[in-house]
């Protein structure tokens, strides 16, 4: 269970979890941080399940999210220029936390997920409406790998996995808070450029081959890149570059 406490005191002076508000259990923190929203909770107000029992992950999966194994929580931000690059933006900053780990090794996948030795350890859920965007993040700290995401998918990571022992939530999710607000102003003062250039560092997905699957199809090609807006740029095989905005890769073998 979060230390409420121990979390305002590591959390500090981050323009980002001001305002904190803790839960034990919770639905989804979407649901919850839409609410806040609603009822005129301010940006940077951050919204923290112990457990959810309704979370909610990309394209209508559900995101399992027991007691203590990670953090759940959202992010209520007001749009700005920089929202139209928050994929890619958030997916670096939380990348970027985790690599703090001492001994992990952390990568981004388009469109935002976050890898711990090739498997999922974090993902992200942005949902927005014209004024506001709630930034959806889950990371698995501490989670069984017995209970995965979804069963017929990937097995998933855990961080603790690296420290081979339970890591206390507090900290990571300090340091995530800090790394969105960190580069929230990079974006503010720069644009996307430094975001495009880190993502493209911590990318695993750039230059292999890779299958797309989109809700009514599959494409294949070669991930060549990523535009400014956080879509990929796909060369079919057939020569064609497409962009594609959404979707989930899964990287095809050579050949
Ligand atoms: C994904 O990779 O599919 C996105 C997963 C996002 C999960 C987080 S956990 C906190 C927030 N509340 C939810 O219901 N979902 C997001």
């Amino acid at each position: 269970m979060l230390d409420e406490a121990r979390l305002r005191r590591e959390v500090g002076e981050s323009s980002l979890g001001a305002r904190l508000v803790c839960l034990p259990t919770t639905g989804s923190t979407q649901d919850e941080a839409r609410r806040l929203a609603r009822s005129g909770a301010p940006h940077g107000t951050v919204v923290v399940a112990g457990e959810q029992t309704a979370g909610r992950g990309r394209l209508g999966r559900r995101w399992i999210s027991p007691a203590g194994a990670g953090l759940w929580f959202t992010v209520i931000l007001q749009k700005g220029p920089e929202s139209s690059f928050l994929p890619l933006l958030s997916g670096v900053a939380v990348a970027e936390a985790l690599r703090e780990v001492p001994g992990a090794s952390v990568h981004v996948k388009w469109p935002n997920d976050v890898l711990l030795d090739g498997r999922k350890v974090a993902g992200i859920l942005i949902e927005a409406d014209s004024t506001t965007a709630l930034l959806g993040i889950g990371v698995n700290v501490n989670l069984d790998q017995n209970s995965a995401l979804e069963p017929w998918r990937d097995p998933v990571a855990s961080l603790h996995e690296v420290s081979g022992a339970p890591l206390p939530l507090e900290p990571i999710l300090a340091r995530i808070l800090h790394s969105l607000d960190e580069w929230l102003r990079l974006a503010r003062e720069e644009g996307p450029a430094p975001i495009i250039m880190r993502w493209r560092e911590l990318a695993s997905t750039l230059g292999r081959r890779a299958r797309i699957v989109l809700p009514r199809a599959v494409l294949e090609g070669v991930a060549e890149g990523i535009d400014e807006t956080g879509a990929l740029l796909l060369r079919m095989d057939g020569g064609e570059q497409r962009r594609i905005a959404a979707g989930d890769v899964i990287e095809a073998p050579r050949g």
